[in-house]
């Protein structure tokens, strides 16, 4: 087990001194691509962002399953997790992911990708091998990416409101735009938080035993050598490692077993290992460093907030020594959150400190399956019954169906 964590970090490290911006991804298929094999038009869209960062959004504009195409259809964004893309609502494929379900229910489905993934590896201003490319975290990717998404989805659509989803930190993002930029919450008409991340103090993943006293105060060496890269990019060693590792009944199924204690309390006993199959393919999918920093911040705080960048840095940013906290009382839009007991990332506990300070949240779902864990919410065999199809009935509900 822990031998696994030294590979796991040696891997780390490796991609960290190899990173090579000038990524190919031969042979992988895109998330277009996956939507066309399964017969369901696609489009790719691309949204610039004030700082100039280009977005890739996928779209399903309907099914062809409803003889219904011409209609008008309410508009749903779907945002991936850390390390994540937009594969994560495909992977489990039409009868079982939330993007075909979506579509099939008649909606009008675009799937979100944050800067720094694979599919949004550009900006206008700053080159990919500028170490400035990678200065973000997802303060950002809330208040000007996901900001940026919505906006150039109502203007596409016409529609004055969308329907929200987010998985992990695609939960992150919602809660960081809806307190820092409350004006968003007239635009979401309703919002679904999928194991909802915001407070980390009870974080049973062995990733916060082993990092959070490295890297999650500022300040520390640690935290200088890894602030601004790339944080494990999307590369044949890590690929290959994985993909060698989660084939079924393969000599290195237990790097997949034990890897998977990152998300769970032991065990992953309901994953779709045919789904994790084809999420390899394109994962880890790119990010910056100061995303897992600033996590890390909020295990060793205990606090939902802002970056922090040591005292005099703080203070010349936010004009106080300690970050500001993210204010949850100013969501007021629809908010439904749906948690698991053996997530070890976001557990119980946490999503209690998170329901108690989320005071207009409109339903705290728990999903009663004791072993249903972080991932689960993308990979599993059970979670169209556990999760997804109540994601559906609760956006009808918001339209009337
Ligand atoms: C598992 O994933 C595969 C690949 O996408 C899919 O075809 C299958 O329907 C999934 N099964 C379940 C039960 O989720
Ligand atoms: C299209 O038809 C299906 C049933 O055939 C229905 O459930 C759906 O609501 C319709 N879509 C729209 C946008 O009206």
């Amino acid at each position: 087990m822990r031998f696994i964590f030294y590979v796991l970090s040696l891997v780390l490290a490796l991609c960290l001194a190899s990173a090579d911006p000038r990524i190919t991804l031969h042979g992988m298929v895109r998330s277009d691509e996956r939507i066309r094999s399964h017969g369901y038009p696609a489009e790719t869209h691309e949204v610039v962002t004030e700082d100039g960062y280009v977005l890739t959004l996928f779209r399903i504009p309907y099914s062809h399953k409803l003889n219904n195409k011409s209609q008008k259809r309410p508009p749903v964004l779907l945002q991936h997790g850390l390390f994540s893309n937009s594969d994560c609502w495909l992977s489990s494929g039409p009868d079982n992911s939330l993007a075909y379900l979506l579509a099939d229910a008649g909606y009008d489905v675009w799937l979100g990708n944050a800067r720094g993934n694979i599919y949004s590896r550009a900006n206008e201003i700053i080159s990919l091998n500028n170490p400035k490319f990678w200065h973000f975290d997802w303060h950002e990717i809330g208040t000007i990416d996901i900001a940026a998404m919505i906006d150039y989805i109502l203007d596409e659509t016409q529609y004055k409101q969308l329907h929200y989803a987010g998985h992990s930190q695609g939960t992150t993002v919602y809660l960081v735009l809806m307190s820092e930029r409350p004006e968003y919450n007239e635009k979401i008409k309703s919002g679904h938080l999928l194991a909802p991340c915001a407070f980390f103090e009870h974080g049973k993943s062995p990733i916060f035993r082993w990092l959070g006293p490295l890297v999650g105060t500022p300040g520390g060496v640690w935290n200088q050598l890894l602030v601004d890269t790339e944080l494990i990019p999307y590369n044949n060693i890590v690929n290959r490692l994985a993909d060698n590792g989660c084939g079924s009944g393969s000599p290195y199924d237990s790097i997949c077993k034990n890897g998977f204690l990152m998300f769970a309390n032991g065990g992953y006993e309901n994953i779709n290992l045919t789904s994790m199959q084809i999420l390899i393919e394109t994962h880890p999918a790119g990010s910056s460093s100061n995303q897992g920093i600033h996590y890390l911040q909020l295990y060793a705080s205990h606090e939902f907030r802002q970056y922090d960048w040591g005292s005099k840095k703080n203070r010349e940013l936010y004009g106080q020594d300690l970050p500001p906290d993210y204010d949850l009382s100013k969501i007021t839009a629809n908010t439904h959150s749906y948690s698991s007991q053996n997530d070890a990332l976001c557990g119980p506990k946490d999503v209690d400190t998170l329901v108690s300070q989320f005071v207009h949240l409109s339903e705290d779902h728990r999903v009663p399956w004791s072993s249903f864990n972080h991932l689960d919410f993308i990979v599993a065999k059970n979670m169209k019954e556990l999760v997804n199809d109540l994601v559906v009935e609760r956006i009808n509900s918001y339209e009337g169906r």
